[in-house]
């Protein structure tokens, strides 16, 4: 009998610790027996018929590069119903399932959406937003946080230098987190964040109670959800009477070497997510619960919501006095 063979594709804006994890697959799902092909170019490529099999050396040295290997991309027709059916139909033809599917939310939308054309699906939840609900880390998110803290800290020293606000503009979509944890991280002195009502007046009553008018400065986080810098820069000058700059981040957040969690939690769940299929767990996400991982129906993964950490902006809210 010939070997099942295993598509593996990342999608959507590339994270950090993607490579870590198509390693972790490829090596597990060769660990257990499977052939494994690689799709170029995410759905695109998938629709594109763009393969490539794949074998351990392929995958050597990409633990802790950056990016990934096999490209990636934003498909407008795959989502279609005539796209998702020519997929399925090529996957057929290539005799590929089940398909491994790194990406966010829209992109494991798009893998529920091909499960319920019959195509065998197993994700892994891989962008710097931090916005699947289902897991306590999506792939990349820690390293996007890590950079965003070194750029913080550069930003600190010449915002205290002028007795400056400045307003850092950070990645996340609808999602605050790059912006929480960097924030709390870097003793941030206010946040802008969609979770919340992000009273302007009131915020600037903050930063202005208490301090020492001669050695004003502050950081102010923003994410990208509340809209750019510069749609706040006015406002905080006249509420503050404080000169006020702004910083976006941009894509350095999206690039760089994992850190070690990101690689670590990259690593278990492609291996994870080779040990679901060779047990039969499809249509499944690997995703990160309370510090264990276990492989969750597609469906109930992209149905939890995400709980935001009060607590945590709760304490950054005191500390920041
Ligand atoms: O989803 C990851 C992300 O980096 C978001 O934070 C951001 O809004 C978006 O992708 C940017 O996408 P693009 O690379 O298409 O500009």
């Amino acid at each position: 009998m010939s070997k099942k063979r295993v598509g593996i594709l990342t999608s959507g804006g590339d994270a950090p610790g993607m490579n870590a994890a198509i390693r972790a697959a490829v090596r597990g799902c060769l660990h257990f027996g499977y052939e494994v092909y690689g799709v170029n170019r995410g759905y695109a490529g998938l629709l594109d018929k763009d393969f490539i099999p794949m074998n351990s050396n392929m995958v050597a040295d990409i633990i802790g590069m950056g990016g990934t290997i096999l490209r990636t991309s934003r498909s407008e027709f795959f989502p279609t119903s005539a796209g998702l059916n020519r997929a399925t139909k090529i996957l057929s033809e290539y005799n590929i399932d089940p398909l491994i599917v790194i990406g966010g939310d829209g992109s494991l939308t798009g893998a529920l959406n091909l499960s319920k054309l019959g195509v065998n699906i197993v994700g892994m939840p891989g962008t710097i937003d931090n916005d699947f609900g289902a897991s306590d880390y999506t792939i990349g998110f820690d390293t996007a946080v890590t950079t965003a803290i070194d750029a913080i800290s550069k930003i600190r020293d010449t915002t205290f230098s002028h007795n400056r606000i400045n307003i850092v503009q950070v990645m996340g979509r609808t999602c605050g987190d790059i912006a929480l944890y960097a924030g709390f991280s870097c003793g941030a002195e206010a946040m802008i964040i969609p979770e919340k009502e992000n009273d302007l007046e009131k915020i600037c009553e903050e930063i202005l109670r208490g301090k020492d008018r001669q050695n004003l400065h502050c950081i102010v986080m923003l994410a990208e959800g509340c809209g750019s810098y510069r749609d706040y820069l006015k406002r905080f000058e006249e509420l503050t009477q404080v000169t006020t700059k702004g910083t976006n981040l941009g894509y350095i957040q999206r690039g760089g070497s994992p850190t070690h969690f990101d690689r670590n939690l990259a690593s278990y769940m492609g291996f994870k997510a080779a040990q679901a299929i060779n047990d039969g767990n499809l249509n499944t996400v690997i995703v990160r619960r309370k510090g264990g991982y276990q492989a969750m129906p597609i469906e109930e993964a992209l149905a939890t919501k995400k709980v935001f950490n009060q607590e945590m902006y709760d304490t950054m809210r005191i500390l920041a006095r």
